[in-house]
């Protein structure tokens, strides 16, 4: 198999995806929206079986997560609560010369010349400008070019013809201050909050400003008493929730990877704090070594709990077809970590386009994040709502009466720092450091009554991601060469069974011959229940192969004459064609679902 080049391959599978309808670009006819992408027929497919696995996974394969479906639009108040509208933003800066954005953080550092200008003389007037600009040039680039520029820079400003004022140079190393494709000086970074807004109701005024949700996660911490009190769970257990999220993405790029509006697959999974665990347990479980931890058990910790989730989102992904050495993982640093948060994992995968590094790996770009959040998101939502968000435990209840004093004081103690800090982190204006204290000693005491605020571990996964590396894993070119020796590339998408949009092709041999064509469509209408069927007659049967190939269908299957009787043995049987290696078996017609759904489950 040909192996085709990073770039070269990323466009092959931007065009595929148009080709064959798994993506388009929205509002295309209008010349697209940046940052916006639409599922076409296979795409579609893809999507809805993707987020079934997920929700089967988490949720009906599982006694302990229950799932959400809540709105797009919430209170504000969530995002105020939430951090969202205070602190959800990309630093950003524009090109002075043509205005484009780009992301402050995400501007490989570029050495050279700059040249600097103080301003321009009109010399006809004798008036100046005086507005800096400068460009950085690769230090064996005349300085005409960076001349050019500047008179470009001042011709926008409407000063034509005009003489640059104070020219001079700097050789600088590693600056992120100007535009890597032309040069010019950028403005300096400034935070650009993410969220989209609207307004609801008739009146567009600030008190009507509501959010399109950048996440799904803040919906279930909000309803977390409702779920907790009507589902019959207890912690341990999780809420998950599959929808759109949007964001304002400053520079959306990488074909799907980075859009405008996607969907995410979040679980918040609620766990007792280590003090909880350890006064009903005696102590806590911590981690023995890396893989997964096995069977969750009462007296896992946070650590144990993080590991585990990360171990099965692993498995899922295996099972999806990503095989782990497809996949990569970053840990966050102390200085990447949300102030609140413990740990971070995030699973990454190998997309064409992740970079490599010096020795040429490819650590690959981020899929999925897993958290260890703390209780940081309960603990915003009951401040900001007045409302409470712990919950009783009776077993933490009985086993604090039974502690000897010494440990209660201790795991009191260690309770009232954590939430001390949070407290005090995260005081607003009006709390002052005496009602922090006492509002930290009343949790700390709530402990003695059974009381406490359940901590979450959050595995959250973007839809549009996850298929984008599914499509990217699938991607394979096979050459062959007739016999005249032409060469001919044929793309083959290996989708895991489980993925692929169209579970079995329905051919019958000719599409001239009624019986044929009857009983290939009989076949058909049985499957059609239960998984998705492709029925094509147009063509030689060499290229309805090759049609499915391409749109990733793992298995064929051909009505030919033998199935009408011809060789009275093989009555009521068909070919099925494996689409990864081409070998056929025949099959009885009866047999035929079962043995498919074996395969594809
Ligand atoms: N509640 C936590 C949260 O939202 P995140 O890392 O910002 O965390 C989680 O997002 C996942 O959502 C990411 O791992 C990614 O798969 C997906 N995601 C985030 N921003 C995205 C974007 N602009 N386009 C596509 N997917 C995105």
């Amino acid at each position: 198999m040909a192996e085709p080049k990073v770039n070269e391959l990323m466009e092959k599978i931007v065009s595929l995806c148009k080709r064959r309808g798994f993506v388009f670009q929205s509002s295309e006819i209008y010349g697209g929206i940046n940052g916006f992408w639409d599922y076409g027929p296979l795409g579609a497919e893809i999507k809805r079986q993707v987020k079934e696995l997920w929700w089967n996974a988490m949720t009906r394969m599982r006694d302990d997560v229950v799932g959400l479906e809540a709105t797009i639009i919430m209170s504000p108040q969530i995002w105020k609560a939430s951090g969202h509208v205070d602190t959800f933003s990309d630093p950003m800066c524009d090109c002075l010369l043509t205005r484009k954005r780009f992301r402050a953080d995400q501007i490989e550092p570029q050495s050279g010349t700059v040249y600097h200008f103080s301003g321009a003389l009109n010399p006809r007037s004798g008036e100046t400008l005086a507005e800096p600009f400068a460009v950085l040039l690769p230090t064996d680039k005349p300085p005409e070019k960076a001349r050019k520029l500047a008179y470009e820079f001042y011709g926008t400003r409407g000063w034509h013809s005009v003489e640059l004022l104070d020219e001079r140079t700097e050789s600088v190393e590693n600056t992120t201050r100007f535009n890597p494709e032309n040069g010019a000086l950028l403005t300096e970074p400034r935070p650009f909050n993410l969220m989209l807004q609207t307004y609801v109701g008739p009146i567009q005024s600030d008190e009507n400003i509501a959010y399109l949700r950048p996440e799904t996660a803040q919906a279930i911490f909000a309803q977390f008493k409702n779920v907790l009190e009507t589902s019959r769970q207890k912690v341990p257990f999780g809420i998950a929730q599959v929808g759109k999220a949007f964001r304002n993405e400053v520079t959306p790029r990488n074909f799907t990877f980075r859009s405008r509006e996607f969907e995410q697959m979040e679980l918040e999974f609620f766990i007792p704090p280590d003090e909880v665990v350890e006064a009903i347990h005696g102590s806590v479980a911590e981690p023995a070594g890396p893989g997964h931890p096995g069977e969750p058990q009462p007296n896992w910790g946070w650590r144990l709990w993080h590991q585990y989730w990360v171990e099965e989102r692993v498995r899922f992904y295996e099972g999806i077809g990503l095989s782990r050495d497809t996949l990569g993982f970053h840990a966050q640093t102390p200085e990447e970590l949300a102030h609140y948060a413990r740990a971070t994992t995030d699973i990454l995968f190998k997309f064409p386009f992740s970079k490599r590094d010096a020795e040429g790996r490819v650590a690959g770009d981020e899929l999925e994040g897993i958290a260890a959040r703390s209780d940081f998101d309960l603990s915003q939502h009951e401040r900001f709502s007045g409302k409470p968000m712990g919950v009783f435990d009776e077993e933490l209840r009985t086993a604090w009466a039974r502690l000897a004093p010494e440990r209660q004081a201790a795991l009191r103690d260690r309770y009232h720092q954590a939430r001390l800090k949070y407290l005090t982190r995260t005081a607003r204006s009006g709390d002052s450091p005496e009602s922090i204290a006492r509002k930290a000693q009343t949790d700390a005491d709530g402990l003695a009554r059974g009381q406490y605020i359940p901590h979450v571990i959050e595995p959250s996964a973007g839809v549009d991601r996850l298929i984008l590396a599914l499509i990217a894993n699938a991607y394979h070119e096979e050459v062959s060469t007739d016999d005249k020796g032409k060469t001919e590339i044929r793309v083959v998408m290996r989708f895991h069974p489980r993925v692929a949009p169209v579970k079995v092709a329905v051919l019958p041999l000719l599409k001239n011959k009624p019986e044929l064509v009857a009983k290939a469509r009989a076949i058909r209408d049985r499957l059609r229940p239960h998984l998705a069927v492709a029925y094509d007659e147009a063509g030689s049967i060499g290229r309805r192969y090759a049609r499915q190939d391409e749109a990733g269908t793992p298995f064929c299957v051909t009505v030919d004459f033998d199935t009408l009787g011809e060789q009275p043995e093989l009555l009521d049987t068909v070919t099925v064609r494996l689409r990864d290696d081409g070998r056929q078996e025949r099959l009885p017609v009866a047999g035929l679902l079962e043995w498919l759904l074996a395969r594809i489950r």
